[in-house]
């Protein structure tokens, strides 16, 4: 059985005092189902979020991180750095980051590598543009971003990824993918990492979907066998909307 995932991308959103806030909403709910819940608030309140979830059924994950250890670059964040307020999860390559900051996939590799080097795990975020898939290049454009991130690392590396398929058509705009659309290119996925590294690496690699996951679709969307889950944006900020998907299983 691979792991079922939600994981609230909440994007650069909350300060603070909405922090907390929203993590004391998100511990009044209860979870049915066997899905690992997963936040991801923006770095000014990684260290309050992960005292607070402490005792809780929520990881806190990091939204970014730089692919030097330290060093002369202004305004990042290392992967020790996260390490040391307890955070051992981290967001790579989410498509705002490739069209806002220029990350390229070369980019994306080295900081794979050094998450890996810190022992840490990755979300790693993938997809194609609207108008790849209008001209059906779909399936050649996500193969291509995860080949050039990923398919440089050992088979025993992918222990510690987790694959986000996010079409961007589908982010922020209330535009989802169908469900068979989400099935079918996880599928592609899978087989792709099949063909790469064998069933059993590839078979074990949990696969979430993201682009307007809201709880009247999570369910189906879900349902789907090459689904493991979801990377939530706008309904992650608020707490029973994101349980009603947590539990949408
Ligand atoms: O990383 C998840 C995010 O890109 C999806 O956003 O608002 O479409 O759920 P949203």
């Amino acid at each position: 059985m691979r792991r079922q995932i939600v994981a609230g991308n909440w994007k650069m959103n909350n300060d603070l005092v909405e922090t907390e806030t929203l993590i004391n909403d998100l511990k009044k709910q209860t979870k049915t189902s066997h899905a690992e819940v997963k936040i991801a608030p923006t770095f000014t309140s990684l260290w309050s979020a992960f005292q607070a979830t402490r005792e809780d059924d929520i990881e806190v994950v990091a939204q970014n991180m730089h692919f030097a250890e330290n060093g002369a670059y202004t305004g990042e964040i290392s992967a020790s750095m996260l390490k040391s307020i307890g955070v051992k999860t981290v967001i790579l390559g989410h498509s705002e980051r490739r069209a806002y900051f220029n990350e390229t996939d070369a980019d994306l590799a080295k900081k794979v590598d050094t998450a890996m080097a810190n022992n840490m795990e990755v979300i790693f975020c993938f997809g194609e543009e609207l108008q790849d898939r209008k001209s059906g290049n779909e399936e050649k454009v996500v193969e291509a971003q995860i080949k050039k991130a990923l398919f440089h690392l050992e088979a025993s590396a992918f222990k510690k990824i987790i694959l986000a398929y996010e079409p961007v058509w589908a982010i922020g705009t209330g535009e989802t993918a169908t469900p068979q659309q989400a099935q079918d290119m996880h599928a592609f996925i899978r087989k792709t990492l099949a063909t790469n590294y064998g069933k059993e690496v590839a078979n074990a690699v949990s696969i979430l979907y993201g682009g307007s996951v809201k709880p009247n679709n999570a369910k189906e969307i879900f349902s789907k066998p090459d689904v493991d889950g979801g990377l939530i944006g706008g309904a992650s900020l608020k707490a029973q909307d994101f349980y009603a998907i947590v539990n949408a299983f």
